[in-house]
């Protein structure tokens, strides 16, 4: 097929994976904004390369006019996550969107792949609208904790480096790494209230400090200067003395004088 068929036919993909990717980094964001713990620790897309494709059409015996109805990871989402539980969480969030439909799903976290290979995988429908139209596409998501990212990255790669045959006592190396993946996500989740405790601290604070900085810098083009550079002075006895309720209290003045200044922060 020529190139620019091809670019044709993958442009809606494309925009599939670029909206999806909007769409689960907003997650993120909105959970960092309610100062809570985001599930999703990071999203990567892309669409398949065409040698790819064309790779895996021949393995399946797929032709150009049933290509798109066989292979159904054309466009990819990863979302990787801290933790097991975070991973059961997102399935949740996208099975409750209604922007996204779930056609199929395999758990490879309860039982794994012959390699070892670990993720919860799940085949979405997703619509996207370009200038032909409307059009509802398959779109594979994957999802796995760090951990399990980093395995089948190394496994990945080792593929390329044998060129698919990796050698027996390698891949009994990989099984036991797998092993060992999952022994380190269980003492992870044992100890995440501990970790998510902390990180929710640290993101209230860090959310506290960016609302003081940018209440001062406001301020600073509304209001009296040498008013504003005592307020500061303040903030940063405050700051060293690394007490969060006197803190609180600091930020929440701010807030009402800046208010009163028609100068308060929305960053
Ligand atoms: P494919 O024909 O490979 O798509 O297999 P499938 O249609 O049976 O789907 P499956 O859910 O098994 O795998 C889909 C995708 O998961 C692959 O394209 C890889 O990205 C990933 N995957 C599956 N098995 C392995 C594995 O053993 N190692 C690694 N590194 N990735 C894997
Ligand atoms: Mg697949």
């Amino acid at each position: 097929m020529e190139i620019q068929l091809w670019r044709e036919l993958l442009a809606p993909y494309q925009l599939a994976v670029d909206e999806l990717e909007v769409k689960f980094n907003h997650i993120i964001r909105e959970c960092h904004l309610k100062g809570s713990y985001s599930p999703i620790e990071r999203v990567e897309g892309r669409v398949k390369k065409i040698s790819s494709i064309l790779d895996k059409m021949q393995k399946k015996d797929v032709n150009m006019n049933n290509l798109e109805e066989k292979i159904k990871d054309i466009a990819g989402i990863r979302i990787i996550c801290q933790f097991v539980e975070d991973i059961y969480r997102v399935v949740e969030m996208i099975d409750e969107r209604s922007d996204m439909t779930i056609i199929a799903q395999k758990d490879y976290i309860k039982t794994a792949k012959n390699t070892g290979y670990r993720s919860y995988h799940l085949i979405v429908e997703y619509e996207v609208n370009t200038l032909k139209g409307a059009k509802k596409l398959p779109v594979e998501i994957q999802i796995r904790t760090l951990a399990m990212d980093f395995w089948a990255t190394v496994e990945h790669s080792l593929h390329y480096k044998y060129s698919h045959h990796i050698p027996e006592y390698i891949q009994d190396k990989l099984i036991n790494a797998s092993n060992a993946i999952v022994v380190l996500d269980q003492e992870m989740s044992a100890v995440r209230d501990e970790i998510l405790d902390a990180q929710n601290a640290f993101s209230v604070k860090a959310n506290l400090i960016s609302d003081i900085l940018h209440n001062l810098q406001n301020l600073y083009r509304v209001g009296n200067r040498q008013e504003v550079q005592r307020i500061q002075e303040e903030f940063y006895k405050i700051y060293e003395q690394d007490d969060m309720e006197q803190l609180i209290r600091f930020g929440h003045q701010l807030d009402i004088i800046a208010e009163g200044h028609g100068a308060q922060s929305l960053h």
